[in-house]
């Protein structure tokens, strides 16, 4: 059996949410937008779902566009914006690539794309950005908390102060969400992208919720879905899984993130003890799931093949690049020690992750870094 600790990456299908999708899979099959009683039915469940995610970040229904993830809820948050009237883009230099990679795509096209900078323990720099936001761009986006770090950023103050400079602020809160609060509102964003394969709910389905105030121009265009906003034909069995995903998530929220918090505080109490172990932005708030760690003179992928060879699946934080392991964006802009941002391993607790889990990888880890300190002394 693999010990799953890959959860920021995606987590397992409830098997409530299964159960919920299932009569939209096969008896269900009406299309929304039909007005005979099997469409209606599945109108209703759509209505349903959208009160429910909406109502796990305190948002209204009307204010959210279902979306097929996090991907596309970025995506559109900055491409509908950019292609109407968005000229300066402020986004922090760890924002997931579905927030980077559109951001730079407007910036080869002539739009002004400033990076915020971070600290070393990879939260947002918060001078340099309220430095940026006196230049008024016309968004700034910083997301919740980051997928490699679990650093919780300082975005209340920043969407607040913001607002206050007629900015228009997008949040990705596609990792924060279901393991701690999220409020649209108290938050004081303009935007918020929501995925559901990280709450235990399907892949392909997500959300983008927009202020009131806001007009989010479409990127597909067709039949007028989602109130003009999102053409396509809705998948309805996705979205009411995503809503009983949300609806456990709400319920849950307290029971799970404590739940996790103290397999990462046993987590890292074991790992404080082993040599050559770096828990990295430890000192930092960080979300009750995630440890990032790194093992010096071991690469990262080597690293994430010998776990996985021992039925341990977890991320590393770089990847290969001809032939050679290249450090992520985010552990970049961290400018951590060289020797650190080659040999990062990602633990993402979940919800159902176990102690016996947590001492399984501790083990794991701690036999590999007494093979990489004999293979040190042999080299010597
Ligand atoms: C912070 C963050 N934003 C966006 C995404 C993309 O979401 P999706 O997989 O639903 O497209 C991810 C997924 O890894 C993520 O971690």
């Amino acid at each position: 059996m693999t010990i799953y600790l890959d959860n920021n990456a995606t987590t397992a299908l409830d098997p409530a949410v299964l159960e919920a999708m299932l009569p939209y899979l096969a008896e269900h099959y009406g299309n929304p937008s039909s007005i005979h009683t099997p469409g209606r039915v599945a109108r209703t469940a759509i209505d349903n779902a959208r009160e429910q995610v909406a109502d796990l970040v305190g948002a209204h229904p009307t204010q959210l566009i279902f979306t097929s993830g996090g991907t596309e809820a970025n995506n559109l948050a900055l491409n509908s914006l950019a292609t109407h009237g968005v000229a300066t883009f402020c986004v922090s230099a760890i924002e997931h690539p579905s927030v980077l990679e559109p951001a730079r795509q407007w910036q080869a096209k002539g739009w002004k794309l400033e990076l915020v900078p971070v600290d070393t323990n990879g939260s947002v720099n918060e001078d340099a950005a309220l430095e940026m936001l006196q230049r008024q761009p016309t968004l700034m986006s910083v997301m919740m908390a980051n997928n490699e770090t679990g650093v919780i950023q300082p975005l209340s103050n920043l969407a607040h102060r913001a607002r206050e400079q007629g900015v228009i602020v997008h949040t990705d809160a596609v990792q924060a969400v279901g393991k701690i609060p999220v409020d649209f509102n108290a938050l004081g964003v303009h935007l918020m992208s929501l995925s559901s394969h990280k709450i235990y709910g399907p892949k392909g389905v997500g959300a983008l919720v927009v202020d009131k105030a806001l007009d989010i121009p479409p990127l597909l265009f067709g039949g007028g879905h989602e109130k003009g906003r999102r053409s396509g034909t809705e998948n309805v069995a996705a979205i009411v899984g995503f809503a009983k995903a949300a609806e456990l998530a709400q319920q849950q929220l307290e029971q799970r993130s404590q739940h996790m918090l103290a397999l990462r505080i046993r987590l890292e109490a074991a790992l404080n003890t082993l040599d050559g172990v770096h828990i990295i932005a430890e000192s930092a708030q960080r979300l009750p799931n995630t440890v990032l760690i790194a093992i010096p003179g071991i690469e990262g992928e080597t690293l994430l093949m010998s776990l996985d060879a021992k039925g341990i699946a977890l991320s590393s934080g770089s990847a290969c690049a001809s032939g050679d392991t290249e450090p992520s964006h985010v552990l970049r802009a961290m400018n951590l020690d060289e020797e650190l941002v080659h040999s990062t391993l990602r633990i993402s607790f979940g919800k159902d992750s176990t102690q016996a889990e947590c001492d399984a990888v501790v083990a794991a880890i701690k036999e590999l870094t007494q093979m990489s300190q004999q293979m040190a002394s042999v080299a010597w």
